[in-house]
This record gives C-alpha cells, structure tokens and sequence, in this order.
C-alpha cells in the first residue's frame, strides 16, 4: 500500500456522531458526498479522504497512524487507551480539541425495583457494558468486586434477559434506559466529541492542511459559544 499524501480523517459511520462529524467538516469548508455504500469518501476541493467505519475503530486507527485525523467520543478513546495500555500496544494520539457535540455520560444503571443503596450494592454482581476498562477503573476506585458481562451492543436488554444485574452504558437523553425499565445510579465518565490527531510526523503540506482546518474548527465552535 503506498503512503497517501491526502489527509484521512476517519469518522463514525453511522451512530451519534455521524451526521454532526460530517456537518462540521462541510462548515468547514470541505466539500465531499458521502455515498452509503461506500467506506472512503473523497473532498471534491481539498486533498482530505472520508474514512467511514464503526466509532470503536476510530482511536486505534488513528493511535496505529492508519489515519491522520479521527472524531470521536471521549469516553471511547479513554476505553480504546486504557486497554491498549495494558496490552503494551501504541496508545499515543493528539486530542486537537474538544468539539460542542456528542454530550452523553457513561453510567451505570439498575432494573427499577432494584433497592440501590449506593455502589456497594453492586458488590459481587455482575453488570453489562461495552465499556469494561472505564467500568473497571470506576469499580477499583470504589473498591467493588463485580462480575464482567462484555456485549457490544443491546447491553440494555441484558437485565430483563437475565444476563446481567445492572449495567454500565452511554446515556444521552435517557430514553433507553427508561424504555427498558432502568435508572441511572451513578454518572462514572462525562464525555464529548473531539478530534484527535496521530502522533506521526506529517509533511509540511499536511500538517498546514490540517492547521488549516483546525483553525476553521475552532472559528466555528466559537462563533456558536
Ligand atoms: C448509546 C447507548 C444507548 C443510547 C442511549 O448508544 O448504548 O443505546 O446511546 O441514548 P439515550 O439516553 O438518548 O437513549 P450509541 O448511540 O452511542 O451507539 P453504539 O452503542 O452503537 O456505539
Ligand atoms: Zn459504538
Ligand atoms: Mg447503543
């Protein structure tokens, strides 16, 4: 594969963040169409590729150098750095800046007629996430011995389907857990959108290129503060 000299900047495919990621980029002044099917989408007026793939991807794509720019939540670059950390592989990235979406909290939560008395009432439970290193921190500060139950989605269903005592997920406005008979105990990670950049060493070109379009980020996310 030979090393582009375009910018790739990987955002999420489809989720909370898609539309918003792409919007910025366009007021941005980055012209590109996104075509469902397709994984790279090309700027019609800069020398920038669109990498869509599942958020999860998104910090380790940028922490291995595969890309040069990613958008992502917060909570899951901390999760993709900690578990990279125990695992001995590149962990390093550049957060350029925090963007002004994607607010959500990662909590945990338990079934309505649980009678929670404070964390301690998880103790020796077992509890879903798709988040077991921020989960797992949270629980060590707490000094809670719990029971790991790892989904990559529907951790939502996991205590009705008799999965999992409780859970550990992404809350926005607070529909899924309401629909799903839950409430929120307690908040353990706030996060937002931001963009990160890797830490590899970029050509002069590149690196004005994505100055260029940093500055015009925070123009926008200023104008609208
Ligand atoms: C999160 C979480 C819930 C939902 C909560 O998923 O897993 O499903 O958002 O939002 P609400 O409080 O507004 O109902 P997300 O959209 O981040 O997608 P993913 O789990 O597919 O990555
Ligand atoms: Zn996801
Ligand atoms: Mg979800």
């Amino acid at each position: 594969m030979s090393e582009s000299n375009r910018l790739r900047i990987a955002i999420q495919k489809s989720g909370r963040l898609s539309k918003e990621s792409q919007k910025l980029l366009k007021t941005c002044g980055v012209k590109f169409n996104v075509n469902e099917q397709r994984l790279i989408a090309h700027s019609d007026n800069m020398p920038i590729d669109l990498l869509r793939v599942r958020d999860d991807d998104i910090p380790g794509l940028v922490m291995d150098g595969v890309v040069d720019l990613g958008i992502i939540g917060e909570n899951v670059l901390e999760e993709e750095q900690i578990e990279r950390q125990s695992l001995g592989k590149p962990a390093e990235c550049i957060k350029l800046r925090e963007l002004d979406f994607g607010a959500c909290r990662l909590s945990l939560a338990v079934p309505n007629e649980f009678d929670y008395q404070g964390v301690s009432s998880l103790e020796g439970l077992r509890i879903a996430t798709s988040y077991p290193n921020l989960l797992r921190r949270y629980m060590e500060q707490k000094g809670i011995n719990y029971r790991d139950c790892m989904l990559k989605g529907s951790v939502e269903v996991a205590p009705r389907a008799g999965l999992s005592d409780g859970i550990c997920d992404l809350v926005s406005t607070g529909a899924t857990l309401e629909a799903n008979g839950l409430y929120e105990t307690d908040v353990i990670y706030r996060s937002m959108a931001c963009i990160i950049q890797s830490t590899q060493s970029q050509p002069d070109d590149k690196q004005a290129l994505i100055n260029k379009i940093l500055s015009r980020i925070n123009g926008v996310v200023r104008a609208k503060e």
